[in-house]
């Protein structure tokens, strides 16, 4: 990942693909096909309100990538690092770094925590990334993860405000800097909603 500073010189090369997520699998599924475009270097950012599934679909990119260990909220935990496991070829793919930027203070403790794993050989995903890790790298997907208030509850017994997978998601994606330019997210992402 290059660094440099985010600002209006950022640009964005596709327009922004949103798509309906009608439950937690195609959470995950939407995270399987983004694995399919990621490779090492990759910078995923991921912004929603609590419960919003942004674990969910890091756990959809962590399946799809073949990388050790379960990926979990991070909570109490800054970053977690999953390695890649080999394939049935014997290669293996990109890692997973999985952050959880809400702990964080800033920039410069994303920094110093220093990673066994270095970013460029990794596939980075930030939780609560949003204005704070643009400027680790021009080269980045932007995810917003949307889940509609007062949204009906799934199970009549439960109340909706109490069930954690009440209301379909809408998720927004957009691909910034030139590491995406010609790739046709709207294309590659098709089969996800549908
Ligand atoms: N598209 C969806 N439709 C319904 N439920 C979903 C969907 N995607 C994820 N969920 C469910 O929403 C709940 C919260 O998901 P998740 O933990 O991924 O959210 P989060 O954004 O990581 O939350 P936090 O802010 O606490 O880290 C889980 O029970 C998950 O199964
Ligand atoms: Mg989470």
């Amino acid at each position: 990942m290059s660094r440099a500073a985010s600002g209006p010189g950022d640009i964005t090369t596709s327009e922004a693909v949103t798509l309906e997520l009608v439950d937690a699998d195609t959470t995950r599924a939407l995270g399987a096909a983004l694995a399919e475009m990621l490779r090492a270097g990759d910078l995923v950012l991921l912004t929603g309100d609590l419960g919003a599934g942004k674990t969910t679909l890091t756990q959809g990119i962590g399946a799809a990538l073949n990388v050790r260990g379960q990926v979990a909220s991070p909570t109490f935990i800054v970053a977690r690092e999953h390695p890649p496991l080999p394939r049935a070829d014997g290669t293996r793919g990109p890692g997973l770094v999985h952050v959880d930027a809400y702990r964080l203070g800033g920039l410069s403790e994303l920094d110093a925590l220093d990673l066994d794993s270095s970013l460029e050989d990794s596939v980075t995903v930030v939780e609560w990334g949003r204005g704070l890790a643009e400027a680790l790298a021009d080269d980045r997907l932007e995810i917003d993860l949307e889940r509609p208030r007062g949204a009906p509850s799934f199970d009549p017994g439960v109340a909706a405000e109490e069930d954690p997978e009440a209301g379909t998601r809408k998720v927004t994606i957009r691909a910034v800097g030139q590491r995406w330019a010609g790739v046709d997210l709207g294309s590659r992402l098709s089969r996800v909603a549908n």
